[in-house]
């Protein structure tokens, strides 16, 4: 079976990060986070991955420069303009000539779903299109899916306003899909498939969706980015995981570096003191900084102290500054 990643995004809630970088390209467990992606799809029997991309698109062709990304061949297909999410499924699938049942997950989505347990519910309930679902405790920023005791969804809305969602279950990103469902979707415009396609495949009700308890988290906002960095150093996930120090790493013996992620490429020089952080490759720790519930592509100076901050890969925090819920450098300024 294949599947299509979505991949196209502008990752604007992860500025200043993805200001040189796309969402889907930074790391997590010091592999991006569509790498962890494929990986999952893998384990399902998945035999190709076609990325929908549009937002820069040569980061992905560049970091994959066979075409092959966790033993699984990429097929690239790029959107000539942001299209939506329903929009990039039609573009992608049409791209790729996909004609039979297939799996669709958002970028951004880290989790330990068992995709080959969707796909059989899915043909059990011979559903046009069939949700992942998860518990979430507040659901406002995501899909919100009402669904009856086999799973039909009854109900679907799109990131509903704050104390007015019908659930606590939320759409978690993958889906498996018909190929009838393509030719739901209008052309020559945006659409997107969880405010325009899923309320009418509920209409004739066609989707279901599938609960689980699974590791599961978006990580396209910074708290979530950082955690889930975090998960794969704590032995959370069932079928993921990674050093804190990735070898390679450049850590000066009298640093302390205590319950964070640091990838091979970074330096980190004497005396510095990280915790609960991200230090990602390119980026440099000067001597004595403080970095704490931060995450870092660029560099923080000597003796700086930053906090939960995110420091962009051109980003520069001076020596001896003191930085507390920073953006450097601040998007809004650039
Ligand atoms: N190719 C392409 N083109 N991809 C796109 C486009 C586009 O125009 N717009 C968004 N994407 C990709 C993003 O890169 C991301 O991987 C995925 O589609 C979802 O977009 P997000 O921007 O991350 O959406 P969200 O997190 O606010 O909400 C979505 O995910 C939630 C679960 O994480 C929705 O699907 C919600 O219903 C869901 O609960
Ligand atoms: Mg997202």
């Amino acid at each position: 079976m294949r599947a299509v990643v979505l991949v196209g995004g502008f990752g604007t809630r992860l500025r200043p990060l993805t200001l040189t970088i796309p969402k889907p390209m930074l790391p997590v467990g010091h592999r991006p986070i569509v790498e962890n992606v494929i990986r999952m799809l893998a384990a399902a029997g998945i035999n190709e991955v076609v990325l929908g991309l549009g937002f820069k698109p040569e980061p992905f062709v560049e970091a994959f420069p066979d075409g092959v990304c966790a033993g699984i061949p990429l097929h690239y297909a790029v959107e000539p303009e942001p299209l939506d999410t329903a929009g990039a499924i039609r573009f992608a699938a049409e791209h790729a000539g996909i004609n039979e049942t297939f799996v669709v997950v958002n970028g951004d989505v880290l989790t330990d779903l068992d995709i080959s347990a969707l796909i059989a519910f899915h043909k059990d309930r011979g559903a046009q299109a069939t949700m992942h679902l998860t518990p979430v405790d507040d659901p406002s920023a995501y899909g919100v899916a009402v669904i009856d005791d086999l799973g039909q969804v009854q109900r679907f809305v799109e990131k509903p306003a704050p104390g007015t969602a019908p659930s606590n279950l939320i759409n978690a990103g993958t889906y498996v899909l018909e190929p009838s469902v393509l030719q739901r979707i209008p052309t020559g415009r945006k659409v997107s498939i969880e405010r325009e396609i899923f309320p009418l495949i509920v209409q004739d009700g066609g989707l279901y969706a599938l609960a689980t308890n699974d590791y599961w988290i978006d990580a396209g906002r910074p708290e979530p980015y950082l955690q889930a960095n975090l998960d794969m150093i704590d032995a959370v996930r069932r079928s993921a995981s990674a050093p804190a120090i990735e070898p390679g790493a450049k850590v000066d013996p009298s640093a302390l570096v205590r319950h964070s992620l640091v990838s091979a490429g970074a330096l980190v020089e004497a005396g510095a003191d990280i915790k609960d952080s991200v230090v990602l490759a390119g980026a440099i720790i000067r001597q004595g900084a403080v970095v704490h519930s931060s995450i870092v592509m660029g560099e923080v100076g000597n003796g700086a102290s930053i906090t939960d901050t995110m420091v962009g890969a051109t980003g520069n925090v001076a020596p001896g500054v003191t930085l507390v819920h920073a953006l450097v450098p601040d998007p809004t300024l650039l």
